[in-house]
């Protein structure tokens, strides 16, 4: 059974939707097996987005990032990885698919309510970054 590491970002936990997003993944038949609130530094936010370096979009989104408390996160499931990505929806709401988290509740491409990983690879750094492995409660 697979994990991936989900975070609800800054624009999410401000307008108090941290139990509505929760709730799409837990209808969705992902178990949260870990979670906590933290509100990370931009330095953080800049290690964790480190493959985005390069993108032009790179200060603004750690900017971001550091802007309020997010609540990351470990979901469990069968495709775990696939299974969040389709219910966050595309990374810009404006292509979004009807019914998924960044349809109904991003603001923006930049400010878009969930982070998912992308691969088990990413999952796994992802995931370590952040959980020791006696909290991950499976
Ligand atoms: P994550 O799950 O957050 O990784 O989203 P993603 O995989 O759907 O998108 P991607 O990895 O390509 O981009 C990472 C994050 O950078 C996005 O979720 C956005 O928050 C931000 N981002 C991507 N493109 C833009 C952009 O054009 N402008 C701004 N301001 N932010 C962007
Ligand atoms: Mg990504």
């Amino acid at each position: 059974v697979e994990r991936t590491l989900s975070i609800i970002k800054p624009d999410a936990t401000k307008r108090n939707l941290t139990g509505k997003i929760n709730a799409k993944f837990e209808d969705a038949g992902l178990r949260i097996i870990a979670q906590k609130r933290i509100h990370l530094s931009k330095a953080q936010a800049g290690v964790f987005y480190a493959v985005h370096s390069e993108r032009p979009f790179y200060d603004e989104l750690c900017e971001f990032m550091a802007s309020e408390p997010v609540v990351v996160q470990v979901l469990e499931g069968e495709g775990a990885i696939a299974k969040n990505r389709e219910v966050m929806g595309a990374t810009n709401p404006a292509d979004a698919a009807p019914g998924t988290i960044r349809a109904e509740f991003a603001e923006s491409v930049g400010e878009n309510s969930v982070h998912g990983s992308d691969a088990p690879e990413t999952a796994a750094v992802e995931i370590a970054y952040f959980f020791s492995g006696l909290e991950l409660v499976g």
